[in-house]
């Protein structure tokens, strides 16, 4: 078995009845929603979801999981998502699928999250994985520019037909090819203030549990918060 898919239905042990579940984005998540499926059916088991993408809602919709969106659950009891990136003390790089503006808002509204990864994903530090910034259209250069500027190597993600890629809330993603983020909160505190960016993929202190798929098998690691 794939160590993506390992994880994905290790996850979805932590997933009791009645929860109300953030469901992630990406070729790992989608393993576990793949699961949360497959335990309904047939085990009975009875959950709603929340989901973090377009593409996420169509797959959990196809299995037939009932979903409501983030503005209408007071709180989401567990989320299951991947990542880009972890380091040593659990912060996380997200956004490689685009979906990073999503995730952080159901993210947020979770009592627990849990990130789900093969090893590849595990670093000692941030930034090998280009870091995606969410932009709105109007001034999207001036904010490269700036990027630029700054020496952090931005690059307009595109699609395969070369046309700039669109987030599910129709904005632009520039991807910062930093190759180490040695300060992972200044660098966040930054992009937080640019005017123009609506959400870049750092995920500082967010995590509660990270599932790490091995050839060993699955290695659970608690952040403590
Ligand atoms: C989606 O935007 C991302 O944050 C994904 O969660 C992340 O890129 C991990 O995706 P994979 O499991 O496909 O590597």
């Amino acid at each position: 078995m794939e160590l993506k898919q390992a994880v994905g239905i290790k996850a979805a042990e932590y997933i009791k009845d009645g929860m109300i579940v953030g469901l992630g984005t990406g070729s790992t998540a989608y393993y576990f929603v793949e699961e949360i499926g497959r335990r309904m059916k047939e085990e009975g088991l009875q959950i709603v979801g929340v989901t973090t993408s377009n593409r996420t809602q169509q797959q959990a919709e196809g299995l037939g999981i009932p979903l409501k969106s983030v503005d209408d659950v007071e709180r989401i009891d567990v989320t299951v998502d991947g990542a880009d990136e972890i380091s040593d003390d659990f912060q996380g790089i997200k956004g490689g699928g685009g979906a990073h503006l999503y995730e952080k808002i159901v993210a947020d509204a979770s009592e627990r999250v849990i990130w789900i990864v093969d090893e590849s994903k595990m670093v000692t530090k941030l930034g090998a994985f280009p870091l995606p910034v969410e932009v709105v259209k109007y001034g999207s250069k001036q904010v490269f520019k700036r990027l630029e500027e700054k020496g952090y190597h931005p690059v307009f993600r595109t699609q395969e037909d070369q046309t700039l890629y669109l987030t599910d809330e129709g904005n632009y993603i520039i991807d910062l090819h930093l190759g180490v983020i040695e300060n992972p909160v200044a660098m966040g505190a930054e992009l937080d203030q640019m005017v123009g960016v609506v959400e870049h993929g750092l995920f500082l202190n967010r995590v509660h549990t990270v599932l790490i798929g091995t050839s060993d098998g699955v290695i659970t690691k608690e952040a403590n918060r």
